[in-house]
């Protein structure tokens, strides 16, 4: 297998293999985490041993979509196949016509989409999930027209469609959002009467190449370097007639990654990973088979569960250079981080390596290679118990801070001005007391899921649905490196 874990290959005549699993104590079927149960955790804990990180969420959802330019099969490794997101995903592709073969065991999906036959998918499941909308680009792009939802996800911010929809634009696409508008009339006491319009329901995407025949090669420069359009722009432009340059994008390794899976799928994209993007495109694309790279927001969250319950664990595959920030930070509050091998990583923040406490560090996202804003909410939480105080600053997302609330619930001291916090910290780490929570969103949870783990006494979460659309196994992972946490089914009172 190439060095860096993603790798894709024009198509072999395959059979779905039996699976490796990397850690036979962890199960390879995954239980869903459902809306209606809740975690429960007793800490204060210690976390030892081991943890395999399942395959990337976002990766998976931009690969997915993108199996939707290719003519006959994809075969995709190392899927995180017992995540929600994924599920819904395989949806939107089955609601357009989509031949779907899913193997839950061995973490593959064998993807046809030579028989789609629809252009707007399944509106339900598009309102579960961000990357749906990612879909836009592709059938575009293959064939000429696309209705879609407005994407749901993770209550976080505004989250526009902007940069989508002014960047197909400029791929030669005629582009509208449509809104379902209830006109009332209003009798008003004085003068006259008014006429109020309500909109009900989200709005649809309705899109088609302006010249009838497809999408044609321009340049596009992002206000703001967006993973999502860069990656649906990337798809758009990979059939489009001619060369496209876009500007200002992302350089996340999601975006290298399908890169790579469009390269093998015959198409000429240059640049992912730099901030200019140069695509040639093509008439055809055809499947390969890729492996999905691990993911690196969980590797993430599980060095930030090491360093809270200061603890030693080992965490792998990981890709370190996918998580400098994550690692200077954590070097910064007094951990050690050792590289082993190629891909696995030790986090040690037993008191025999930090004198008193970890020390609290200033945090600001920003996109790839800053500090990944989906690390922002365990981090805050690890910074509830290092010493001294620190400031955490949101700069990705508007609304993004909807976990202090809960852990305060917990006795953390922090304070918020719009998009910023001030995080006191402890000298002594176990000051948290376990409560009764509710997770609001995915990343959100899992920070309180580790708060949960050095709180004294019994910490109860809710809502944990988000937390299942991005984590696999996580309580089984949890509970494998010593952690006693327990999933059960929440009495009505606790949903
Ligand atoms: C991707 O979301 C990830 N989701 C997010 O992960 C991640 O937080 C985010 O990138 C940033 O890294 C998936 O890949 C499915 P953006 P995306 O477009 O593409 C503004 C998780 O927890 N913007 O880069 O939706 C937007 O409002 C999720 O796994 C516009 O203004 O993020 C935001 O402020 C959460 N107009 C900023 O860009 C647009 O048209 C970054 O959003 C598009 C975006």
């Amino acid at each position: 297998m190439a060095t860096s874990l993603c790798y894709a290959k024009p198509l072999k005549p395959f059979s779905l293999r039996l699976p490796q699993t990397q850690n036979p104590q962890i199960p390879t079927q995954t239980t869903q985490i459902r809306e209606a149960e809740t975690l429960t955790i007793t800490g204060p804990t210690q976390l030892s041993g081991h943890v395999p990180i399942s395959g990337s969420k976002n990766s998976s959802l931009c690969l997915l979509a993108a199996t939707l330019l290719c003519s006959n099969s994809c075969l995709l490794h190392n899927v995180p196949t017992g995540l929600s997101d994924t599920k819904a995903m395989l949806s939107i592709l089955r609601s357009l016509g989509a031949k779907i073969e899913f193997n839950e065991r061995n973490k593959e999906i064998l993807v046809n989409t030579d028989g789609v036959g629809r252009v707007e998918p399944c509106l339900e499941e598009m309102r579960k999930i961000r990357g749906g909308f990612f879909v836009i680009g592709p059938l575009l792009a293959r064939f000429g027209e696309a209705v879609v939802g407005l994407p749901g996800g993770c209550d976080i911010g505004e989250r526009p469609v902007d940069l989508y929809v002014r960047g197909l634009r400029a791929l030669g696409a005629a582009v509208e959002i449509s809104y379902v508008f209830f006109s009332a009339f209003l009798p008003i006491l004085s003068q006259d009467s008014a006429i109020r319009q309500e909109k009900v329901g989200d709005g649809r995407v309705l899109a088609h190449s302006a010249n009838g025949k497809g999408l044609v090669g321009g340049s596009f420069h992002l206000d703001f370097p967006s993973v999502g359009a860069t990656e649906t722009l990337m798809m758009a432009a990979s059939m489009a007639d001619g060369v496209t340059v876009l500007s200002n994008v992302a350089k996340e390794p999601e975006v290298i990654d399908l890169a790579r899976f469009l390269n093998d799928s015959g198409a000429c994209v240059y640049g992912a990973g730099s901030d200019k993007l140069l695509i040639k495109g093509k008439c055809q694309l055809r499947g390969c088979e890729c492996y999905v790279p691990p993911d690196r927001i969980e590797a993430g969250t599980f060095m930030l569960a090491a360093a809270i319950t200061r603890s030693l664990i080992s965490i792998s595959p990981v890709t370190p250079s996918h998580l400098s920030c994550l690692i200077d930070k954590l070097k910064i509050a007094g951990c050690k981080i050792t590289r082993c091998n190629n891909d696995t990583l030790e986090v040690s923040a037993i008191p025999e390596n930090v004198c008193e406490n970890l020390r609290g560090f200033n945090v600001r996202t920003s996109p790839f290679p800053g500090f990944p804003t989906d690390l922002q909410p365990p981090t805050m939480a690890l910074l509830t118990t290092c010493s001294g105080s620190s400031i955490v600053e949101e700069s990705v997302f508007d609304r993004r801070l909807g976990h202090v609330r809960e852990l305060q619930k917990l006795g953390a001291k922090i304070q918020v001005c719009g998009s910023t916090a001030l995080v006191f910290g402890r000298e002594t780490r176990s000051a948290l007391h376990g409560s009764q929570l509710r997770a609001a969103d995915l990343r959100g949870g899992v920070a309180l899921v580790l708060a949960g783990l050095v709180a004294e006494g019994t910490t109860q979460i809710s809502g944990i649905g988000h937390i299942g659309r991005g984590y696999e196994n996580l309580d089984t992972k949890l509970q494998f490196l010593g952690a006693d946490i327990k999933r059960s089914i929440a009495m009505a009172s606790q949903l």
